[in-house]
This record gives structure tokens, sequence and C-alpha cells, in this order.
């Protein structure tokens, strides 16, 4: 997709952080823009910055892991703009830290739930009414770099990121015959408020292993204060779109970084191979040791289990 004027956008998560770049930035280029979003406060916010701007913006309040409220979402959207998106970006997502062997079902179905059952209930919903109007578009999603690899500490995020990956690939290679370009943004850390996440945690979801508190959520927006700008990121997705990339990876080394990936990849399905990166872990650990990591530097109590359970080995974790 090339010309964005006149077309409609539908954006998860376009209230807040990279959803709200890419809210900026298609408004910018001509679109008619929706943004979908859980958070009230979220949505005023965004709002009144739209408004000033006189942009053709229309929000929806939407829990997308809620296919029946996705549902109506759409059909809303039919009504406003008299036509399904051309352009749907799947940007929602949350995050909660914690050791892998922590995790309850609960960390799972939550973050998964939000990270690749909000993208699949954004697929269901649209892609037919996307064939049946006839008019082609795109469809992008904002995975992350962390879909890649494992995480120690974000096992549900990374697992739900790898799946979102390849789903967007099957949709890249599916959706062609009807026009329809896919894309999957893969970035590292970005300024926005992915922080405040537990903050839309469901109650019926609240059971967690992970400590994640007020000082977990503060550490965290520091990290993310020294974040990519969301609406530089845009530009990248927009770049990537209108060059129909599949993998948008928006930084400057991406290839070399890819390499190295695909060789841990690699390494790890030989003996050999594993005694490299398990040495390269070390050496790194090492390295870390020197230089000032505000993860392993913190005493937030990021990244570790909820205070009682006690049988997780801390102190063995911190060595890997
Ligand atoms: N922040 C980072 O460093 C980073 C890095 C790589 C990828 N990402 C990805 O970028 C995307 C956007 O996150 P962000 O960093 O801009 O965070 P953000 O919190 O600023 O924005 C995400 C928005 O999604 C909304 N949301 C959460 N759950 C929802 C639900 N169930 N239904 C509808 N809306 C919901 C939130 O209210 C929020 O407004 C996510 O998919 C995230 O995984 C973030």
């Amino acid at each position: 997709m090339k010309d964005f004027k006149g077309k409609v956008a539908f954006i998860t998560g376009g209230a807040s952080g990279a959803g709200l770049g890419q809210a900026k930035v298609f408004s910018e280029a001509g679109c008619k823009v929706v943004i979908a979003d859980i958070r009230q406060d979220h949505i005023d916010e965004a709002m009144a910055y739209f408004t000033s701007k006189k942009a053709d913006v229309h929000a929806v309040r939407l829990d997308l892991t809620d296919r029946k409220a996705y549902a109506a979402a759409a059909d809303e959207v039919e009504r406003v703009y008299g036509s399904p998106p051309q352009l749907l970006i799947n940007t929602a997502g949350v995050n909660t830290f914690g050791p892998a062997e922590a995790s309850t079902f609960e960390d799972y179905d939550w973050v998964i739930g939000v990270c690749l059952g909000g993208v699949i209930n954004g697929m269901v919903t649209f892609v037919p009414r996307m064939i049946k109007a006839g008019k082609g578009g795109h469809i992008a999603t904002t995975s992350s770099w962390g879909g890649f690899m494992g995480f120690a500490n974000d096992a549900p995020y990374a697992a739900a990121k790898a799946a979102v990956n390849n789903l967007m690939e099957s949709y890249y290679l599916a959706l062609k015959p009807y026009g329809i370009g896919v894309s999957v943004l893969c970035p590292t850390n970005i300024r926005s408020n992915i922080a405040e996440a537990i903050y839309t945690r469901p109650k019926q979801l609240e059971s967690t292993g992970y400590n994640a508190n007020e000082k977990t959520v503060d550490f965290l927006r520091s990290i993310h204060a020294q974040g990519m700008d969301p609406v530089e990121l845009a530009g990248w997705l927009k770049r990537g779109i209108e060059n129909e990339q599949l993998y948008i990876l928006p930084f400057t080394n991406a290839e070399q970084t890819l390499k190295d990936n695909f060789q841990r990849v690699l390494d790890f399905s030989t003996p050999e191979g594993t005694k490299r990166q398990d040495e390269l872990a070390k050496k790194r650990q090492a390295e870390r040791a020197n230089i000032s990591d505000p993860y392993q530097s913190t005493d937030s109590g990021w990244g570790k289990a909820r205070p009682d359970l006690t049988w997780v080995n801390e102190s063995a974790r911190a060595k890997k």
C-alpha cells in the first residue's frame, strides 16, 4: 500500500505508545483513523490531541480479548466510515516479567490472551470483511524483537510474539491473492506506557507468580523512557508497508542482528554449538558485571518471583 489518503485505518492500542504514534502518522498521511483501546484515560488524552488537530479520528473502547465486543467494534467502523478498514494495525499488547518457572496459568492466559489472542481476534473479525469489501488493503501487527528468542524472565510474552510472527507469515502467504499485504513490526525498546500494563490485568486472571508492583512499574518506566520515539517507529512501519515488506525490523543493524540470532538457533541444535552459546552467555554475564546494566543492578525486585515462592532459586538465577 502506497496511497493512504481516504483509507480507513483501525489501530488496536491506538491510544498510547506505539499505537498512538501510528495513529498520528497514518492520520497525517490522510487516513480516517479508528483507535481501539481498553483504557478510557488513554483514549481521552489521545482524542484531546486529535481534536486539537481537527483530525478525522474515531475512538472505540474495546477489550480485544472479548470477541463479541470486537465484532461490535467492527460494525461500528462500518457504520461510521461506510466500510471495513483497508488498513488494520494490531498493536495492543501487555507484558509482565518474572521467572518462567514461577509462571501461573493466569500469567500465560493474560499475556498470550492479549498479545496473541487479541491479534487472532483482529484477523478473524476483519479478514473476511476486508476480502468481501474487495478493496485490498494491508494488515500490520506489532510484534517484538522478543519474538525471535526465549527469555528466562519473559516466557509468556516471548511465546506470544514468536507465534505472532509465524501467524503473520501465514497470512502474508494466504492474503496475497486478495491484494491484502501483511507485515509484522519487530521493535526493541519503545518510549511507551507498557510499564503500566499490569493496571489492565483482569481480576479473574490476577493470580501471578511474579513480583509485580508499583516499584517494578517504576523501574520499567525508567527503562521505557529511553526507548524509541513512537512516531519515529511508526515511520519505519509506514515505509515497510509502502515496500510491502513482511518483516519490518526498525533498527539499522538488523541484518547482522538477525544473522546472529539464527546462528544461535543453529548452535543450539548441536552439542558444540550449545557449548559455544553457553560460553557466550558466560562472557556476556562477565561483561555485564563491569558495566552498569540497569536490569542487573535494580533493587526494585523486577523480574523476580512472588516473594512467597521460596522454592525459586533467585541466587542461582542471578548467576545465569
Ligand atoms: N514498549 C516496548 O519496549 C515494546 C517493545 C517491543 C514491542 N512492543 C509492543 O508494542 C505494542 C504496543 O505497546 P506499547 O509499548 O506502545 O505499550 P502501551 O501500553 O503504551 O500501549 C499499548 C496500549 O494497548 C492497550 N491495551 C492493553 N490491553 C488491551 C486490551 N485487552 N484491549 C485493548 N487494548 C489494550 C493499553 O491500554 C495501551 O493503551 C505491544 O504489542 C508491545 O508488545 C513494545
